[in-house]
């Protein structure tokens, strides 16, 4: 297993849209733990394969207290949402600090193969809903900042690209 370097907005390849697993085999079981152990190392509950930079459809979660529930789920695709709908602060390993609302369905349907290449349906409400979609978001090329208005965008695309100039220093 590996830490994966998790790229960061405003970085262009966030931008990437991902696309399907064509087989579940070594080499995808050895990103998923791989994904899942950078994610565990970041203490983060969701990563996209999107932000380690392989544009695949595969997302890891995990929203449980003892960190020991992980959810593998390739290939997503939205089968229900609820049409209750609620915002929510999020934030994003690939966003480090910023934390924001979001408007998300309640619940969702989402169909997936799990780690084994068994396809799936998983039924999430809460957390776990919110992170899937926020996760689902990123297989699009899609950030949670580009939900806020284009000046809370810009101040957060200024505080990042700051943040880098100093990490580089
Ligand atoms: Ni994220």
């Amino acid at each position: 297993m590996a830490l994966l370097p998790i790229l960061c907005f405003p970085d262009p390849r966030l931008h990437t849209v991902a696309t399907p697993v064509a087989v579940v085999d070594v080499r995808i079981k050895t990103l998923i733990a791989d994904l899942l152990q950078t994610m565990y190392d970041a203490k983060g509950i969701g990563l996209a394969a999107t932000q380690v930079d392989v544009h695949e459809r595969l997302i890891v979660i995990d929203v449980s207290e003892e960190r020991d529930q992980p959810l593998v789920l390739i290939n997503p695709q939205l089968v229900w949402a609820s049409p209750e709908r609620h915002l929510n602060e999020e934030g994003c390993l690939s966003v480090p600090g910023i934390y924001d609302g979001v408007e998300r369905f309640d619940e969702v349907k989402v169909s997936a193969l799990d780690a084994d290449g068994v396809s799936r349906i998983i039924e999430a409400d809460g957390l776990l809903a919110v992170c899937v979609q926020h996760e689902m978001d990123h297989l699009m090329g899609k950030v949670f900042v580009e939900y806020l208005s284009p000046l809370k965008r810009n101040r957060i695309k200024k505080k990042m690209l700051k943040a880098l100039r100093e990490e580089q220093r």
